[in-house]
């Protein structure tokens, strides 16, 4: 629950939505250099960052996400293969949520994945 509330996505949602996610997500705590995903990979989960940072090298160029930013939720939306490796900068704790977990939330609460889209939508154009 305290992890949840630390990723402002989820506490700006309030108890409730915080109450929904909490049984979906799992704690992963990932190394520095650990390859989290890698492009060109069939998507199966997306993250979200509690602590640490990661970098994602794409095919054109990349950036470095950090606490409360998410990744991988491309794949998860439009079906295709990951559009950049992701790969661990600092000791990092994340949240992950399994596609089918991520099926279940979309179900539950559109809103939050229509914000989830929306951030996609903005990295598929910086990607073009
Ligand atoms: P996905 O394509 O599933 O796997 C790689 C992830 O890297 C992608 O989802 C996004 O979460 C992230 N990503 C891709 N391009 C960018 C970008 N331009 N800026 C930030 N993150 C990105």
């Amino acid at each position: 629950w305290d992890l949840c509330t630390r990723v402002p996505m989820f506490r700006d949602g309030g108890v409730e939505l915080i109450s929904t996610v909490v049984h979906l997500l799992r704690i992963d705590d990932a190394r520095p250099g650990e390859v989290l995903m890698r492009r060109g990979q069939t998507g199966d989960r997306m993250y979200f960052i509690v602590s640490g940072r990661v970098r994602v090298e794409g095919g054109h160029g990349g950036a470095v996400l950090g606490p409360g930013d998410f990744f991988g939720e491309m794949a998860l939306l439009s079906g295709a293969p990951r559009s950049a490796t992701v790969t661990v900068l600092d000791t990092a704790e994340l949240l992950v949520l399994d596609i089918a977990d991520f099926r279940d939330l979309a179900g539950k609460r559109p809103d939050l994945i229509k914000s989830i889209s929306e951030v996609a939508r903005r990295r598929g154009h910086a990607d073009a």
